[in-house]
């Protein structure tokens, strides 16, 4: 395990990244993270969905414009803001995972892509257990998670640039990083069996260079990334191969978790 800190806390984080963008168009490519995950986890327009975390939307408007029955919240309230002047129709709130409203055994199926990495070990723990309270029996989650590997110690070395100056001290918790091993043992200590952690790549490392990304994306877009995926050229697509070949686990820089409510 390995903890990220950064000048600003993570909700500051978050906060301050979603006022920069617009609200989220549906996710477009079904080929990529987070989207194609999702998909193999949503059984059927019968399922009552949760997205935990749904932050600018991408996810949640993706399965509600097809008429899914999808519910979402996040802690960022400018973001749920941002979401009901797009849609007053959304259902969706902001609360905090760790300590949900909603009523035990209530969902089929959770959503939580990038959500529980913001939290340390104690909070982490909680809400796991919140999650699965709010889970029908057998109900199945689909999360992602930071991996603790080569690849986000590279991220985080370059990231941290402008304030190595700053004492540990001043410095706040941003993510945590997990191992596949670490993070299956989260979710069983938390009432869950899991059936299978992958190494997914979302933004590859390459994807920072102007030069690997793929025609279209050449100026960095945030809304076109998330809408599409960060896209590489052929040329990146080649490298990426290589390193992900040579080794997926410190080459990805997400994993996806599928699990389910025993
Ligand atoms: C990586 S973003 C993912 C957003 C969305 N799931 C997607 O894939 O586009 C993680 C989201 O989790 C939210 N989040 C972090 N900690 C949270 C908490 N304790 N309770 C609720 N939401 C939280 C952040 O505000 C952010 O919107």
């Amino acid at each position: 395990m390995r903890k990220t800190y950064r000048a600003h806390s993570s909700k500051d984080y978050w906060a301050q990244r979603w006022k920069n963008i617009p609200v989220d168009l549906p996710q477009e490519n079904a080929n990529v993270y987070p989207l194609k995950f999702a998909l193999k986890a949503v059984n059927s327009k019968n399922d009552r969905i949760l997205e935990a975390g749904c932050g600018n939307g991408r996810i949640l408007r993706f399965f509600k414009n097809r008429g899914y029955e999808i519910e979402g919240f996040d802690y960022i309230d400018g973001a749920i803001q941002t979401l009901l002047d797009s849609d007053p129709k959304l259902k969706v709130r902001t609360e905090d995972i760790t300590s949900l409203s909603y009523e035990a055994d209530s969902f089929d199926c959770v959503l939580a892509f990038g959500l529980y990495h913001n939290l340390e070990e104690k909070d982490l723990h909680k809400a796991i257990l919140e999650t699965n309270r709010v889970m029908k029996k057998n109900a199945r989650l689909c999360a992602s998670f930071r991996a603790d590997n080569l690849q986000n110690f590279i991220n985080d070395f370059c990231a941290n640039k402008p304030f190595r100056q700053k004492r540990k001290s001043e410095l706040k918790f941003h993510k945590m990083n997990l191992s596949s091993r670490e993070l299956a043992q989260a979710f069983q200590k938390g009432g869950f069996s899991v059936s299978k952690i992958r190494p997914v790549e979302n933004m590859p490392l390459l994807y920072k260079s102007k030069f690997f990304r793929a025609k279209g994306h050449k100026t960095f877009d945030e809304s076109l990334g998330r809408r599409e995926g960060y896209l590489l050229s052929p040329i990146g697509n080649l490298f990426q191969k290589v390193l992900i070949g040579l080794s997926p686990h410190q080459f990805c820089n997400i994993y996806v978790l599928d699990a389910q409510k025993t």
